[in-house]
């Protein structure tokens, strides 16, 4: 059977954003949208904490915010299914993951197959998962970095968008690998959101080509 070829839509999206804590990567996307470097706008932010810094920042900045109690679902699927009926109620095109710690069920990543992106701290498929830049130091690997792919029911496993790589340095700490890794990812994730929606982004299978 014939690969699946999915290409991205060239059109000015609605973007949903999932967050759980200080957003610096949602922050970057809506710069870019602010600033038409990318022809779409942020739709939602949403967050499973109240208190998240982002959903405040999203708030100051005049973007529509949304909080839901996940203790208040019978079940994962229930709340998922609610967040992908707000998304619907406002058309939204593309969710964007940005620091959302809690994993996507089966049924949400199927409803909105190849319009979810995630920003993962390391170079997949190296250091799925979490704590992955002290992961990097403790495995003495000399190359770390960012990488922005779609999400697939398996967790960091869907097919890869972007790449950045930085060194890692002999006296890094976490906090300091850290750093250096979340200035490559406030470039990638933009980068990608607007590849998105200029149509640029065709899937193959696992693989993505970006279209010149
Ligand atoms: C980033 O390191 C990102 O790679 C990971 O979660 C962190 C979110 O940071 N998925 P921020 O909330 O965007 O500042």
């Amino acid at each position: 059977m014939a690969d699946e070829i999915f290409v991205s839509p060239k059109k000015h999206g609605r973007i949903m954003v999932l967050l759980s804590g200080r957003g610096s990567n949602f922050m970057k996307i809506h710069d870019a949208v602010r600033d038409g470097e990318v022809d779409a706008e942020i739709a939602l932010v949403f967050s499973n904490k109240e208190d998240a810094p982002g959903l405040r920042i999203a708030r100051e900045r005049g973007l529509e915010t949304l909080f839901l109690n996940a203790k208040l679902y019978p079940d994962k699927e229930e709340y998922d299914r609610e967040i992908i009926r707000e998304a619907g109620k406002r058309g939204v095109d593309l969710i964007c993951l940005a620091g959302y710690m809690k994993v996507l069920t089966p049924l949400f990543c199927a409803a909105f197959k190849n319009r979810i992106m995630n920003i993962h701290p390391a170079l997949l498929p190296s250091f799925p998962g979490l704590h992955v830049q002290q992961k990097a130091i403790d495995w003495g690997v000399r190359f770390s970095g960012c990488t922005v792919h779609f999400v697939a029911a398996e967790i960091d496993m869907g097919p890869i968008i972007l790449q950045a790589a930085v060194p890692v340095l002999r006296d890094d700490t976490e906090e300091t690998l850290s750093a250096r890794i979340l200035l490559e990812e406030h470039k990638i994730y933009p980068e990608a959101v607007r590849l998105y929606f200029e149509g640029k982004i065709e899937v193959q299978d696992r693989r993505v080509l970006i279209r010149e």
